[in-house]
């Protein structure tokens, strides 16, 4: 166990995983708490290398293997350099995907054996889990037309690139085996996840984050009481 929180998003492309990781990080900074908001694969100097591989589009020949490990590996470097180091101080550590994603994707998805998964798994990440995982459930169709139309039109999305990758180009049948692979991991561990409908208007997804998150905050110390009482 660790003193910090550390909660994760999953869910299909175009979900707004990566726009609610960001409010609630905003917010919980705002409200003076220490967290910080990363990404997978990358949110490391090595893991953000490693991503480039593994997004690039001309890399039709990546071998299943090849992809799992390499996710593998800069979850390796993330939970080492970043994620423990961070909890270990009670921090807040907010990541825009994690290992719930390789199962969906690299198990469900591509149908690598998931007790392999597990084991390696394991090992890149010592066994830490998340506290606390956001589901952010949207049709696959739609969220992969939202994340096209955000491609066409960064200045739609507060001006931020939306990516388009390797993985996003996978056909309609592999990423409803990963949806279906998400329903799946929920319904072994209900008690981890949050799952939320995605279809609603950002604000009251964030306010339903925000809702699921603030029962948990009582062990952060917020940054403003830190080392103030003796
Ligand atoms: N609740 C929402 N309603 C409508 N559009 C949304 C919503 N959340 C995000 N979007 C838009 O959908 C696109 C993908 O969002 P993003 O957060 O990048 O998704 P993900 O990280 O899950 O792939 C962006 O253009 C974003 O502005
Ligand atoms: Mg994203």
């Amino acid at each position: 166990m660790h003193q910090g929180l550390f909660i994760t998003f999953e869910g299909p492309e175009g979900a707004g995983k990566s726009t609610q990781a960001r409010r609630l990080y905003e917010r919980l900074q705002a409200a003076g708490y220490p967290v910080i908001l990363t990404r997978e694969p990358g949110g490391t100097r090595i893991g953000e290398l490693i991503r480039r591989i593994l997004v690039d589009l001309r890399h039709t020949e990546m071998a299943p293997t090849t992809e799992t490990l390499l996710f593998s590996a800069a979850r390796a470097q993330l939970v080492s350099e970043l994620i423990r180091p961070y909890l270990a101080t009670g921090g807040i550590v907010i990541c825009d995907r994690y290992a719930d994603s390789t199962f969906a994707y690299q198990g469900y998805g591509l149908g690598r054996d998931l007790d392999e998964l597990r084991a390696i798994t394991a090992v890149a990440t010592g066994g830490l889990k998340p506290d606390l995982t956001f589901y952010l459930r949207i049709d696959v169709e739609v969220g992969l037309q939202r994340k096209r139309a955000g491609r066409e039109r960064p200045e739609a999305n507060s001006g931020q690139p939306v990516e388009w990758n390797r993985l996003d180009a996978r056909d309609l049948a592999y990423h409803q085996r990963v949806a279906q692979g998400f329903a799946e991991l929920m319904a072994q561990e209900p008690e981890r996840w949050y799952a939320l409908d995605a279809d609603q208007p950002l604000d009251v997804l964030a306010e339903q984050i925000w809702q699921a998150v603030t029962p948990r905050l009582a062990r952060i110390t917020p940054i403003a009481a830190q080392g103030s009482a003796d």
